[in-house]
């Protein structure tokens, strides 16, 4: 496979740490280019993260002595020296908007885990076991951005990261409802507990945006794509409410749904442990083996226990059983910054490589 040459912009926050974690030994991709705010620009990316570096493995020696760019400033230099960048980034929204374009239209496509261009309909956001297909939607934005190869491809929230993968096999059933209560990890809005200390014995009920985000993405997820652009799924409809809890990563739902068709325990239970997607019919080398993992105990899954399940790219499900007032209720777990942000960033990058929209 062909080797690619990438950039990670807000390579010194939370998503971007983690980015530059799992690139260090990755098969196809190299980190040629690392860029932050001009508040980190003109360190080398040790002396940027100093002090604040939240992950378990060290920083990943072929980056520690890597120059870090100012994003905007430094843009046509970062350019030369990639292939495509990620970008997780905290700025104003207009900023990102605009920050990301400009990189698309000097030709370099972004993979982006942020959410301003999660709603345009030649924006594939894609979640590769779902919605590759979605993919086809990039030469449409290209001929609005007047690129060649420059797009803009989008990674979704990671609050929904765990119920959409656990619902999308059973969307033949003529699922009709779908109610999600999360509980999520401090690591999602870029805190330590060293950083969060209010959260420490706490659980804080508004996550901005986040309820909004979690009902509406999946219906882009779930879409169709008609005339070059996706069309939004209309069913089934979500609520939802996110929580702040006191835990360093990892996203926990509780889940209850209807069925037009209702299946038995055991056919949902086989439906997801037969699930496949491209990413694991191409082999894409972050993929998990199987990307849904039932749990026949009781107590499980568990935060703590299972967020980690191959590799962080999993989604761990349990606790299938009927309710009173929906078909059935489950819980469900998938890593925030793995699968929920950096790891599903890599991933769909993979997917876009083998369909060759990054070369
Ligand atoms: N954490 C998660 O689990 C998660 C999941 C999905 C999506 N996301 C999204 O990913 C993005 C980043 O989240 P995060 O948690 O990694 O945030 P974070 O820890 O606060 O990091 C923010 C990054 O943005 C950079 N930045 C700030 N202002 C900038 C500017 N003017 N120009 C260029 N870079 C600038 C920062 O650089 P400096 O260090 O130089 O300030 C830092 O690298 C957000 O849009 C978030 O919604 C996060």
């Amino acid at each position: 496979m062909k080797q690619y040459r990438v950039g990670i912009i807000g390579c010194t926050g939370m998503v971007g740490q983690r980015f530059a974690t799992i690139l260090e030994n990755h098969p196809w991709f190299r980190v040629t280019a690392l860029a932050a705010s001009a508040n980190s620009a003109g360190k080398t990316y040790r002396e940027a993260v100093e002090g604040r570096w939240a992950m378990k493995s060290p920083i990943p020696s072929s980056m520690s002595e890597l120059p870090v760019y100012d994003a905007k400033k430094d843009m046509d230099q970062i350019v030369s020296l990639v292939d495509f960048v990620f970008c997780a980034v905290n700025m104003k929204s207009e900023e990102i908007t605009a920050l990301e374009e400009a990189y698309a239209k000097k030709e370099c496509p972004v993979i982006s885990n942020n959410k301003q261009h999660r709603g345009d309909p030649d924006v594939p956001m894609i979640v590769p076991e779902l919605n590759a297909d979605h993919a086809q939607v990039i030469e449409t934005q290209r001929k609005r951005l007047g690129t060649k190869k420059g797009f803009i491809a989008v990674k979704s929230n990671c609050s929904l990261q765990s119920y959409v993968p656990a619902i999308h096999p059973l969307l033949d059933l003529g699922v009709t409802k779908v109610l999600a209560c999360t509980y999520q990890a401090i690591s999602g809005a870029g805190k330590t507990f060293e950083t969060m200390p209010e959260i420490v014995d706490n659980v804080i009920p508004y996550i901005g945006g986040e309820e909004e985000k979690s009902e509406q993405e999946p219906m882009k997820i779930w879409g169709k794509v008609e005339n070059g652009v996706i069309v939004n799924a209309q069913k089934p409809s979500i609520t939802s409410q996110c929580l702040r809890v006191p835990v360093s990563d990892g996203h926990m739902a509780a889940v209850f749904f209807s069925m037009e068709q209702k299946a038995s325990k055991e056919e949902i239970i086989r439906r997801w442990n037969e699930f496949k997607g491209p990413a694991q019919e191409l082999e894409l080398p972050s993929a998990p083996k199987q990307f849904l993992h039932y749990f026949e105990e009781e107590n499980r899954p568990q935060t703590k226990l299972d967020r980690n399940l191959e590799g962080g790219m999993a989604v761990s499900i349990g606790r299938l059983r009927p309710d009173t007032q929906y078909d059935y209720k489950f819980v469900c777990l998938s890593h925030n910054t793995l699968r929920g942000a950096a790891g599903g960033g890599v991933l769909m990058a993979e997917l876009l490589c083998k369909l060759g929209y990054l070369d």
